[in-house]
């Protein structure tokens, strides 16, 4: 399950700096993607080498668990080229105590950025966990950089702060030894580790073979904090928890490594020890967990710790073999219920009547509670009106990130590579910041259809050019429509199949050829509900817009509309065939199959055809800049002779609801066509299209018989995203279908590649096509 995940909305006052170079390059300048004041923060003098002088500091106001961080230099425009090459991050739980963020490897240093605007993302490994983070430019030369930073993560709720445990010990073994020790531990070493966090809490589960590591260039026994029995004559190890504050605990969770064949075992028992004010409360809490002869691997041990209040909790593990080794332990607690209006009890209070007093504060406590919210969501609504305002009015530029925090979760059990995984739906929802119901990048106006919430992307430049003229399309009378069947429905209208009398005078001549003169044309016609509100009309009516000024045989096409009166409606081309996904699904490959099953078969050269069709629609749309942001099967159609046109239907065709993923009442997202940093970033452009077109390839190729990914869930699916993000090879890439040459597959992966600037723009995609047909 993806945990909750919530956009961090950081407030200027909580990004701060050791200096500025001027009120225009203060600190709050330094949000990532973010062109106000001159472009982002700069530092007052010039970064010398190892100095450490300057940093840029966030308040995040809680824990956060933070998993990747991006930096940004400053271009001003063209102006500016300042930007850092390397940098160090310190962070701070409390805000006094400081550490130095290290790699695995113990180093400190992370490379930046190499120009002045490109955003390079770096995942933290190990990740952070704190509220204060400071990103300190380094330099090998005197010289002015500038920076601009965002961190993701989401908010630590374990609470846990600390824990102080015995060192971890060394076990023999025939090859190389194994190294128990907590090597990401940033408190102090001593005897012991006291006050730091470590691998216990890093995110990264160890495997059943404690030998192997999901970490690269590790040691035997990386994952994994363990202690011998030999080493400890009571029997036991005890390892004290700090939390943040006092909390009500649930359950804690603990990863057992449990290798039989190496002695080693998850605790026979554990004893607890809470301390809640100043004291240890006398009465521990034992716990047994039962016996699992059956099942080797290794695992996570719930103890339920039975709602005890604490700020402290030390437990002693008792082994159950020779070693006991733990690679995660995590903490459940009740979520904090402030009372709205805490009272003191006074002498005055009638025994008798509070029951009835107690009642009334919980009631008058709710009903206030509830007119906060109302009014909260009210002020928000109004807000986004306003915003929304804003940004049709500002015209070009980008829409500054209000976040410098994305929610960008790691993993909690299974594999270190679920890393990136629930992070990500975050990101996109962190792309949600205009409250559409829609993921959506910067520069693009959005567009709701009839039939769903249907997005055609297109740069704010170009949607200037459109709204400086009229609409190109003309209005149709009405009465001339006759009804025939209704084709579709979704949340603002109903798509209808319609007879159009007189519709060869509003049409092109290429389209004429083959419809007689004086008889109806089929159109479908796109009705916007009668009650659908003013943002749904505006957007239809923008919609009109911008599709009246596509004109490519491969882009369905606007033919009239009726907007003189209510309701209103767009008439486009009828494509007989439905839907390429639809139409693929009923058909088979020629071959034996099709002939004993009697179904109507698609040749390969066909499908070649069909798909070199939706490439050359794309290179269209992509020669005007737009963005498509959900090319699939689902959004083309099909006409006579295997003639392709690229539509877009929105998202809320029941139909296809599988194909989309819902980010809690924020986005929609179409994850298993969406290119990684589309995922992770929010970013929609040609290259994320070019994906999209590998994935519809896909489909195209496998006859719409299986989802893409059709194995793996919809967080594996964004789990595996992180993967592309890592690049470590350990990434899912759709499988070769069976009907695909070599050549045609070639041309998927090179869809799918990491680099946006390696993948190939849709006149490359539409050429190998055209070359692959005979
Ligand atoms: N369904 C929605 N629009 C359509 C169109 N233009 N042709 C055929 N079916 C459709």
């Amino acid at each position: 399950m993806l945990l909750l995940l919530l956009l961090w909305q950081i407030q200027d006052e909580d990004i701060s700096a050791s200096s500025q170079w001027s009120e225009s390059t203060a600190a709050r300048y330094g949000r990532l993607d973010f062109e106000e004041g001159d472009g982002a923060w700069c530092p007052e003098i010039t970064v010398e080498p190892d100095s450490l002088k300057e940093f840029l500091q966030i308040d995040l106001r809680s824990l956060h668990f933070i998993t990747l961080v991006g930096t940004q230099g400053r271009h001003a425009g063209g102006i500016g080229n300042e930007f850092s090459q390397m940098y160090k991050i310190k962070y701070s739980r409390d805000g006094s105590r400081w550490i130095s963020w290290r790699n695995r490897q113990g180093k400190q240093v992370i490379e930046g950025n190499r120009n002045a605007y490109d955003i390079v993302l770096k995942d933290l490994e190990p990740p952070i966990i704190a509220r204060y983070v400071r990103f300190m430019p380094v330099t090998d030369h005197s010289m002015n950089v500038c920076m601009r930073v965002e961190l993701y993560g989401c908010e630590w709720l374990d609470g846990l702060v600390s824990y102080n445990a015995p060192v971890g010990e060394q076990m023999s073994l025939p090859a190389l030894p194994a190294y128990f020790n907590d090597s990401v531990y940033d408190g102090a070493v001593i005897h012991r580790c006291v006050c730091g966090l470590g691998q216990l809490t890093d995110g990264v589960c160890g495997l059943d073979d404690f030998t192997h590591s999901h970490v690269y260039n590790v040691w035997p026994g990386y994952d994994y904090v363990g202690w011998t029995n030999e080493s400890f004559p009571s029997g036991y190890v005890e390892i004290m928890f700090e939390f943040d504050r006092t909390r009500n605990f649930t359950t804690m969770k603990v990863h057992c490594n449990n290798m039989p064949s190496r002695h080693a075992k998850a605790f026979r028992q554990v004893v607890c020890y809470f301390r809640s004010e100043a004291d240890w409360e006398a009465a521990p809490l034992a716990f047994g967990p039962a016996e699992d002869e059956e099942n080797p691997g290794a695992r996570f041990v719930t103890v339920n710790l039975a709602n005890r209040m604490a700020s402290a909790i030390k437990c002693q593990f008792h082994f159950a073999d020779a070693w006991m080794l733990f690679s995660e332990i995590t903490f459940q607690s009740v979520k904090r219920c402030l009372p709205l209006s805490p009272r003191l009890p006074s002498p005055e209070d009638d025994p008798t009547h509070k029951i009835d007093d107690s009642n009334t504060r919980i009631l008058i406590g709710c009903l206030v509670a509830i007119i906060f919210i109302l009014v909260v969501i009210i002020v928000i609504i109004l807000w986004r009106q306003v915003w929304q305002k804003m940004l049709e009015k500002r015209g070009p530029g980008r829409i500054p990130s209000p976040s410098l925090i994305t929610c960008f979760p790691r993993c909690v059990p299974a594999s270190a590579s679920a890393a990136a995984s629930k992070s990500t739906a975050a990101a996109a929802a962190a792309a949600v910041q205009d409250g559409a119901p829609h993921y959506a990048e910067a520069d693009i106006v959005n567009l709701q259809g009839v039939t769903g919430g249907n997005t055609y992307a297109i740069p704010a430049l170009a949607m200037d050019l459109l709204s400086g003229k009229d609409v190109a399309v003309e209005e149709f009378p009405r009465k001339m429509l006759t009804f025939k069947e209704k084709l579709g429905e979704g949340q603002f209208g109903e798509v209808h199949l319609c007879e159009a009398e007189g519709m060869q005078e509003f049409m092109n001549k290429e389209f004429l050829f083959d419809i007689p003169e004086d008889q109806p044309v089929l159109v479908a016609v796109k009705m916007l509900r009668s009650d659908a509100d003013k943002n749904a009309r505006n957007d239809f009516l923008k919609e009109i817009k911008i599709m009246s000024r596509l004109k490519d045989p491969n882009i369905i096409r606007l033919l009239a509309v009726c907007i003189y009166s209510d309701p209103l409606c767009m008439i486009t081309e009828y494509m007989e065939n439905g839907d390429l996904n639809q139409f693929l699904s009923r058909h088979e490959p020629e071959g034996q199959l099709a002939v004993l099953s009697n179904a109507p078969t698609v040749s390969f050269n066909s499908l070649c055809y069909m798909a070199a069709q939706i490439a050359s629609g794309m290179k269209y749309l992509s020669s005007l800049n737009f963005v498509h942001r959900d090319l699939a099967t689902r959004n083309c159609l099909v006409g006579k002779n295997y003639t392709i046109k690229i539509a877009d239907f929105g998202m809320s065709r029941n139909l296809y609801s599988g194909d989309y993923y819902r980010i809690q009442g924020r986005a929609v997202l179409p994850i298993r066509w969406m290119s990684w940093e589309s995922i992770l970033l929010g970013k929609f452009t040609t290259a994320s299209d070019a994906w999209a077109f590998g994935v519809t390839l896909w489909e195209i190729l496998n006859f719409c018989k299986e989802q893409p990914y059709s194995q793996l869930t919809d967080e594996q699916v964004i789990e595996n995203t992180g993967e592309f993000f890592r690049d470590q090879k350990r990434q899912i890439y759709l499988p070769q279908p069976v009907l695909c040459p070599d050549s045609l597959y070639k041309i998927m992966l090179s869809c799918w590649r990491r680099n946006t600037k390696e993948r190939p723009s849709f006149q490359e995609i539409h050429r190998a096509l055209l070359e692959m047909q005979p």
